[in-house]
């Protein structure tokens, strides 16, 4: 792993990976550690809406079950932590200004089962962001989160914002040699607001819709991990990001280097 240059844009990326030192039991998620009561599951065929500086999870009947505070200056103060937790490699795409990302599909394999397990956390994923720390992503989990798991691969799609909130799909166990089929789609806007659909098309129960939330304009495939101590902590050989696809409303493909 290499250490990463300093930039603008690697401090936006930390923003979203920060340590919150207060605020009673953190919980792990994929946009960092999150007070344990600001993490949500999404009950099966629910959704979640951003509605003025709330962010609403309603259930399929269309009952708001739960309303969360979406504005960021309710957050608590985080801390920053040290470099080699977090992001530790990646790539990025940032939109400059073209037509809406409307889709970003990316696929891998689920690697082996690490050899050890020292109680570390792999986060593998693609993922949207807006202009902050917010972020829309279906991710492929080793080890321990706020939304369960342990010493065995699993997925679930997550939105976790830049108010301290996280919500995710039921997680879902997966097989080493298991393909995954990556997504997230532009389903509407209105041209100020924006609607999002993330989900493994092949694994069924992680579809997660965002509503009225801000465009995502930064597009990244990320190894995220917490805790490793040893070499062994990863999963051996290679994980190949593949079949890696951005379209811009319009169905245009940006050059991307
Ligand atoms: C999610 O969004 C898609 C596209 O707009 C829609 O077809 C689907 O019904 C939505 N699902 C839920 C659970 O709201
Ligand atoms: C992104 O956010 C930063 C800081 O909040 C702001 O200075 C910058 O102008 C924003 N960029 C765009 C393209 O909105």
């Amino acid at each position: 792993m290499h250490i990463l240059p300093a930039s603008a844009v690697i401090s936006l990326l930390l923003a979203s990976i920060t340590l919150a030192t207060q605020g009673g039991e953190q919980v792990l998620t994929p946009g960092g550690y999150r007070s344990k009561s600001e993490v949500y599951e999404l009950p099966t065929g629910g959704r979640l809406a951003h509605v003025g500086d709330t962010i609403q999870i309603i259930e399929a009947g269309g009952s708001v079950t739960h309303v969360a505070s979406a504005d960021a200056a309710d957050s608590i103060e985080p801390a920053r932590q040290d470099f080699l937790e977090g992001w530790i490699a990646f790539a990025w795409w940032l939109n400059p200004g073209l037509a809406p990302i409307a889709s970003f599909r990316t696929t891998w394999e689920v690697p082996p089962v690490p050899e050890t397990d020292h109680g570390q956390t792999v986060f593998l994923f693609n993922a949207l962001q807006p202009n902050g720390s917010s972020i829309l992503q279906p991710v492929l989990q080793y080890g321990p989160s706020g939304a369960g798991g342990g010493s065995f691969w699993a997925v679930a799609t997550w939105h976790v914002d830049d108010a301290g909130n996280a919500f995710f799909t039921p997680l879902v166990p997966v097989s080493p040699g298991q393909t995954l089929n990556a997504i997230i789609t532009l389903t509407n806007t209105d041209g100020t607001t924006f609607d999002y659909n993330a989900q493994f098309t092949n694994v069924p129960g992680t579809a997660m819709n965002l509503t009225g939330v801000p465009q995502l304009t930064f597009a990244a495939e990320t190894l995220e991990a917490y805790r490793v101590t040893a070499a062994s902590d990863y999963p051996s050989g290679s994980s190949v990001f593949s079949g890696i696809d951005l379209t811009l409303a319009g169905g245009v493909r940006p050059s991307i280097a």
